[in-house]
């Protein structure tokens, strides 16, 4: 507990991330160790989330993301894909007061059509009963991958171009970006994988141009207050240079 509070008070406050997103891997092996079905691991998963979110907001993160089921999960046993919907739904349910009472407003990204029927019922309740909270946002990143959002956005843009709506000259970067499914987000400085991979899976491929990546062995499951707290001193002790030379990020600051 001590410890958790000293980890915490080395987080400096002026310089945190606005908004840090999260792969939260590693629930199947977690499970597999202890010689449980992977499910179990999933609902251990929920306490992380918990713990994520209290600390992140406590901090005064604006946004966290977390990449709760990606296009590819719909891929996995169709028992552990009804698990992981089951387990969605009761999680929502019960934690929409805790989000009220914590000021938290709940999102969600991707493609959302694809979900459960009770999924999206519930999705939508929470997202509308959460939807006047301002402290924090939580986005839930649910049947979402990078390459699918990037294509959705190109399909948009040719509909309009081909309607005549919008001219080639004006697509530019900035353009793109008011295409993805939520424009108004900014990109997260800090990216953060659990259980010791380091690949980025088809998560948020167009907005982590510029973020800095974090690895941690942790499984998703172990994952605490004072492990977001590492990641966030880590990412502070770095240079984010943007294609910049040192000296010029020491000459020019701002
Ligand atoms: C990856 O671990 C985790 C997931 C695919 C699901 C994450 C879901 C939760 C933590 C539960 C609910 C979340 C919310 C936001 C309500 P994995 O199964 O790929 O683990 P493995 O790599 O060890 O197999």
């Amino acid at each position: 507990m001590e410890e958790t509070k000293d980890l915490r008070d080395l987080v400096d406050r002026e310089r945190l991330p606005s908004h840090i997103a999260i792969i939260m891997d590693g629930n199947g092996r977690w499970a597999q160790q202890r010689g449980e079905q992977r499910v179990f691991g999933h609902q251990n998963g929920v306490e992380s989330v918990r713990q994520t979110a209290e600390a992140a907001a406590e901090l005064g993160v604006r946004y966290l993301t977390l990449y709760a089921f990606s296009t590819e999960n719909w891929n996995r046993p169709k028992e552990e894909v009804n698990a992981l919907m089951h387990l969605l739904v009761i999680t929502i349910n019960n934690e929409i007061k805790t989000l009220n009472d914590n000021n938290i407003r709940l999102r969600a990204m991707g493609n959302l059509h694809c979900l459960d029927k009770k999924v999206k019922e519930e999705l939508n309740e929470a997202l509308d009963k959460t939807s006047h909270n301002s402290r924090m946002e939580l986005i839930l990143a649910l049947s979402y991958s990078g390459r699918w959002e990037i294509v959705e956005a190109a399909k948009a843009i040719a509909r309009q171009v081909k309607e005549g709506t919008l001219s080639e000259e004006k697509i530019t970067e900035k353009l793109f970006s008011s295409y993805m499914n939520l424009p108004a987000l900014p990109d997260p400085e800090l990216l953060i994988r659990t259980s010791g991979e380091y690949r980025t899976s088809n998560f948020l491929m167009w907005q982590t141009a510029y973020t800095e990546l974090y690895f941690t062995p942790k499984l998703w499951p172990d994952f605490r207050k004072e492990d977001l707290y590492e990641a966030i001193i880590n990412y502070q002790q770095r240079e984010r240079r943007f294609g910049k030379t040192s000296e010029q990020i020491i000459n020019c600051k701002g």
